[in-house]
């Protein structure tokens, strides 16, 4: 059985997908949530489905080796980044090689970097007039939104498309897409 942890600043919903898809597998399992910002409905999702979460500290994470440590003790396998909004630090990314991924919102390296997350990407889509959009799959690496692609799915935006009509279809790609990457990965 792998172990997988899921890095998330928010909502959660890709989380939750996750979780759902390796429910009853016995490829692999959500074993650990890990997430920086207190109070952020991850908490409740990780709560409600009984997977211990850890509450990521600024100047820990970008500091010392503490998360690396509790990752490995885990025996995690995969970290899957859903939404979350924190460069990796260099230790981290060189302690998990070809370990660690994560989904844009956007077909990269279009709408990529800092800054640029959720609805900032959107509304950034439909501002530049695109003609389609998408999802972007890729390994992390130290720059942001910069690692190896592993897929990217596309949309097509109409013209009465708005940020918000845009997020929709990027978010049925996202949780349609970004479990069966994983598992993919979890498999090869
Ligand atoms: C997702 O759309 C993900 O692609 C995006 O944050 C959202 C998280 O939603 N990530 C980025 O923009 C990273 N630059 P969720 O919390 O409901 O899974």
């Amino acid at each position: 059985m792998k172990n997988i942890a899921i890095f998330a600043s928010g909502t959660g919903s890709n989380a939750q997908k996750i979780i759902d898809h390796f429910r009853n597998s016995a490829i692999a399992r959500v074993s650990m949530i890990l997430c920086n910002k207190p109070g952020a409905g991850v908490f409740q999702i990780a709560e409600k489905e009984g997977i211990p979460s850890v509450l990521i500290e600024k100047e820990s994470f970008f500091h010392t080796d503490n998360y690396i440590t509790i990752l490995k003790e885990a025996g995690i396998d995969l970290i899957v980044l859903a939404g979350f909004l924190w460069k990796v630090p260099a230790n981290l990314v060189q302690a998990f090689p070809d370990t660690i991924i994560n989904i844009h919102p956007a077909l990269l390296p279009k709408y990529g970097g800092k800054g640029m997350y959720g609805h900032f990407v959107h509304e950034a889509v439909i501002t530049a007039r695109e003609t389609e959009s998408g999802i972007t799959i890729h390994y992390v690496n130290e720059k942001y939104d910069d690692g190896a692609t592993i897929l990217q799915e596309r949309c097509i935006i109409t013209p009465d498309d708005t940020p918000l009509t845009l997020a929709g279809k990027i978010q049925l790609l996202e949780h349609k897409w970004y479990p069966l990457i994983v598992e993919r990965l979890l498999t090869k």
